[in-house]
């Protein structure tokens, strides 16, 4: 009894120690961790972010700078065609140029058709439960230099052909969607970092038809038959050039093939 009691307190002391020593918890963080989650002002300074990414993506510094929107998404509403200021959809499409879209509540965005991000766009989920789910769910198609970071994307559902909001405030013909969390098609300097992706229709992540550089970190995949594509048809000859770095990322529980293919 005292033994077990003594030897609780002991665990109860340890854990108590590594939750108030910043020091061993940041030696515990990985490169990319390190350096953003290592400052305790990054809340206040988020565009540090984009020098801390790694591998083929390279650094995303082209979605930094003087000429950068911060764009708050205060709205859940999802209006594919006409998206409101306020809304992710107005963000993600409506604005030129480089944009930082933060989220002001926690909330769950259920997405009516699939969503489109624009060249120079970092979504940035940190400090805040953002859930997306619903129809597609993300598409980045011909675009660069995009930061996908801190999202809960799950529940995505097949979607077949239909006009959505694109980049620059374009309206645009999509194809069918498969139900992918996140799909890139060629895509080029993508940085996806820290989402939990899991139970959609199709798989988690597809990087197919030409796109390159990107590179795919500490996210955490579960509960998903097929999870990761990386090139879908030998046919595919851009696909040669394929660079995906794929690091630090969970895999389960419940995953059963592709990670990645
Ligand atoms: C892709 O990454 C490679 C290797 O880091 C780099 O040499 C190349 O310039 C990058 N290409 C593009 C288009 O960003
Ligand atoms: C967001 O949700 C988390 C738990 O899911 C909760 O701990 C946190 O307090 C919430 N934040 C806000 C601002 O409501």
């Amino acid at each position: 009894m005292a033994a077990t009691f003594s030897r609780c307190f002991t665990l109860a002391l340890f854990m108590v120690t590594l939750m108030v020593s910043p020091s061993s918890s940041l030696a515990n963080m990985n490169v990319i961790d390190k350096c953003w989650r290592g400052n305790p002002l990054w809340r206040s300074e988020r565009q540090q972010l984009a020098k801390c990414s790694v591998g083929f993506a390279g650094k995303m510094i082209n979605n930094i700078g003087k000429d950068i929107e911060k764009y708050k998404v205060t709205d859940l509403f999802d209006d594919p065609l006409s998206p409101k200021s306020g809304t992710l959809c107005y963000g993600t499409t409506m604005i030129k140029g480089k944009v930082w879209i933060t989220f002001k509540n926690n909330m769950t965005i259920t997405l009516q058709r699939p969503l489109l991000l624009s060249s120079f766009t970092a979504i940035d989920g940190r400090g805040i439960d953002v859930h997306i789910t619903g129809a597609g769910c993300l598409l980045v198609y011909q675009a660069a230099d995009i930061i996908i970071h801190g999202l809960r994307i799950h529940h995505c559902k097949a979607q077949p052909p239909s006009i959505v909001m694109g980049p620059n405030a374009k309206v645009i013909p999509l194809g069918r969607m498969d139900g992918d969390a996140i799909r890139l098609v060629t895509a080029r300097k993508v940085w996806i970092d820290h989402n939990t992706l899991y139970e959609c229709q199709d798989g988690l992540l597809d990087v197919t038809r030409g796109s390159t550089n990107v590179t795919v970190s500490n996210n955490w995949f579960r509960n998903q038959d097929k999870v990761m594509l990386l090139g879908h048809d030998d046919g595919h000859l851009r696909d040669k050039n394929m660079m995906v770095t794929v690091i630090f990322n969970h895999f389960g529980p419940n995953c059963n093939q592709r990670m990645p293919r």
